[in-house]
């Protein structure tokens, strides 16, 4: 699914935030991606996610080479990928449901084949009432809850969360653990970036641990 070969990665001229990465992230796998902050969990995330390119080392994603992919091609590629970013980027002009809904319009879809999905796993993540409103006036948990929502509609092949409970309750983190689990099990690959120790002790997940640009696999 996504196959690093040594890679290392720098911003500019600074020095090398990720150094010498090798492993793959196998089909249908789940796994924690951790480690202090700073220590390049968001980093490695871009590069899963093709909007970063290594400096030096391969980095393939569904099988290709992403510092030869075509331009043009990425978008289709992404679609392939849900994710949860760390700030959420929700398009502020548009509702909950309706951002939530996109990856389906961006695909084509009729409104009438998904609207009642939608509105389950807005009603799931506790987002009933919350629907017909503009993110800016969401908070936090509430905006981290839409864009994991967003992430997990179309059933990506992949899903990459950025600490995706960073602004919600410990019950609610279990929650939307127990989503990225049911959605593990139709078939997607799994990466979850987080500092949350006890998020982590809940499961017995594969755990990718970060620390001097280095990555360590426990299985
Ligand atoms: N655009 C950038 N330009 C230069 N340096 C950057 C850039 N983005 C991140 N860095 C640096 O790369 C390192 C890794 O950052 P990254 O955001 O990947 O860490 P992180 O593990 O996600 O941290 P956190 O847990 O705080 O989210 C940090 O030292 C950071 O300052
Ligand atoms: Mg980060």
């Amino acid at each position: 699914m996504i196959d690093f070969d040594n890679v290392g990665l720098r911003y500019g001229m600074g020095p090398e935030v990720l150094r010498d990465l090798t492993f793959e992230v196998p089909r249908r796998s789940f796994q924690f991606l951790t480690g202090p902050s700073g220590a390049g969990k968001t980093t490695l995330l871009r590069l899963m996610f093709m909007s970063l390119q290594p400096t030096r080392g391969f980095v393939r994603v569904f099988g290709q080479d992403i510092t030869t992919i075509p331009q043009q091609e990425l978008p289709k590629l992404r679609r392939r990928i849900g994710i949860v970013f760390q700030d959420f980027r929700l398009l502020d002009h548009l509702t909950t449901y309706e951002n939530v809904a996109l990856p389906l319009r961006v695909r084509g879809k009729e409104e009438t084949s998904y609207r009642t999905d939608v509105m389950e796993l807005l009603k799931w993540v506790g987002l009933g009432d919350r629907m017909n409103v503009l993110p800016p006036i969401l908070s936090g948990g509430e905006k981290q809850r839409a864009a994991i929502a967003r992430a997990l509609i179309d059933q990506p092949e992949i899903l990459l969360a950025d600490e995706p409970t960073g602004n919600v309750d410990a019950p609610l983190a279990r929650r939307l653990l127990r989503l990225f689990l049911e959605l593990n099990k139709l078939g997607t690959a799994v990466i979850i970036a987080t500092h949350d120790l006890s998020l982590m002790d809940q499961i017995d997940a594969r755990r990718m641990i970060l620390s001097g640009g280095r990555l360590e696999i426990y299985e």
